[in-house]
């Protein structure tokens, strides 16, 4: 898989977020291309990585064997327009990372048998902490799935579904989920600074705190509830801040804003796949 050659259509914050983790994990700068009309995108990849970085997209995609479309869903349909004469099925692999778009459009504007997987990652990528959840469109060998596995496995933790419909669950739920949890963050960020800690005690401590309970939680065989009912003694301070928390309706919150990430990447489907 590291000899594979990788081509990024698109350089924005997924593209450099996949491009940081695959060179951190010892990935060939060589090996990866990446393309993006923005100028600033641009020079903003060279500053940071030393791969090859390119104004045109048809340069990034002739060489590749897997061909990865970082670009906003808006973008898919004119994009995949405009390449397709210059796809070659036979021997290049398609990754789709956009939100919401199904294989059967893709697979439309694309207008060839390209072997097609959609992976829905997360920015954690970046240093290694991705999440992806793959999806093998129709023409996919065995090999090619272990590619794109072993590309994303790469930069964090993978899993498969065979149902194309789960990948708007996973948006909401991991593709989405860093910034809920950089919400999280920000919030007691503030409301340690507003009860008297100074900036960088506030900082330190909410995230060191974050990252301890994920920790434990991962390595503990109890379920988060237990873990969190272990914490949570009768009338203690924890117990008045979980009790605030539910009678607020934390819960509802949580589900009704993963339903709407959920309903956006449904809705991105329908309006974007009818062009
Ligand atoms: N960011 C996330 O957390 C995340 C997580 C999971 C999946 N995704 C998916 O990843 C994809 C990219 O998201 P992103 O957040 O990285 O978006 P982004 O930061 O906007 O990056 C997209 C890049 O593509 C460029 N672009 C536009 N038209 C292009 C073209 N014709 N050819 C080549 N490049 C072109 C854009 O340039 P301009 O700025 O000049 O338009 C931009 O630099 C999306 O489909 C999204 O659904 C993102």
């Amino acid at each position: 898989m590291m000899n594979s050659r990788l081509a990024f259509v698109g350089g924005g914050s997924m593209a450099r977020s996949m491009v940081g983790g695959l060179l951190a994990n010892g990935y060939g700068p060589d090996r990866i291309r990446v393309s993006d009309p923005d100028a600033q995108q641009r020079e903003a990849l060279s500053r940071n990585f030393p791969v090859t970085v390119t104004e045109d997209n048809l340069t990034c995609i002739d060489a590749a064997d897997v061909i990865i479309t970082a670009i906003k869903p808006q973008n898919m349909k004119q994009v995949l327009i405009s390449l397709h004469h210059y796809l070659k099925p036979s021997s290049q692999l398609l990754i789709s990372i956009a939100a919401g778009i199904r294989t059967r459009d893709i697979m439309r504007w694309a207008d060839c048998d390209i072997p097609l997987i959609r992976v829905m990652p997360n920015t954690p990528a970046l240093i290694g902490y991705g999440a992806s959840v793959l999806f093998a469109g129709q023409n996919v060998r065995l090999s090619q799935k272990n590619m794109a596995q072993n590309i994303m496995q790469a930069v964090g933790e993978i899993a498969w579904v065979e149902n194309e419909d789960l990948l708007d669950a996973v948006t909401g739920i991991s593709g989405s989920g860093p910034a809920y949890f950089f919400r999280i963050i920000e919030i007691m960020i503030n409301a340690a600074q507003k009860n008297g800690l100074d900036p960088e005690l506030s900082k330190n401590l909410v995230l060191q705190t974050a990252l301890g309970a994920t920790q434990l939680a991962k390595d503990s065989d109890l379920s988060a509830g237990e873990l969190r009912k272990q914490v949570t003694s009768k009338r203690g301070t924890t117990e008045a801040a979980l009790n605030f928390m539910e009678n607020s309706r934390i819960e509802a919150v949580f589900e009704d804003a993963i339903s709407a990430a959920i309903a956006r990447s449904r809705e991105l489907a329908s309006e974007l796949g009818e062009e």
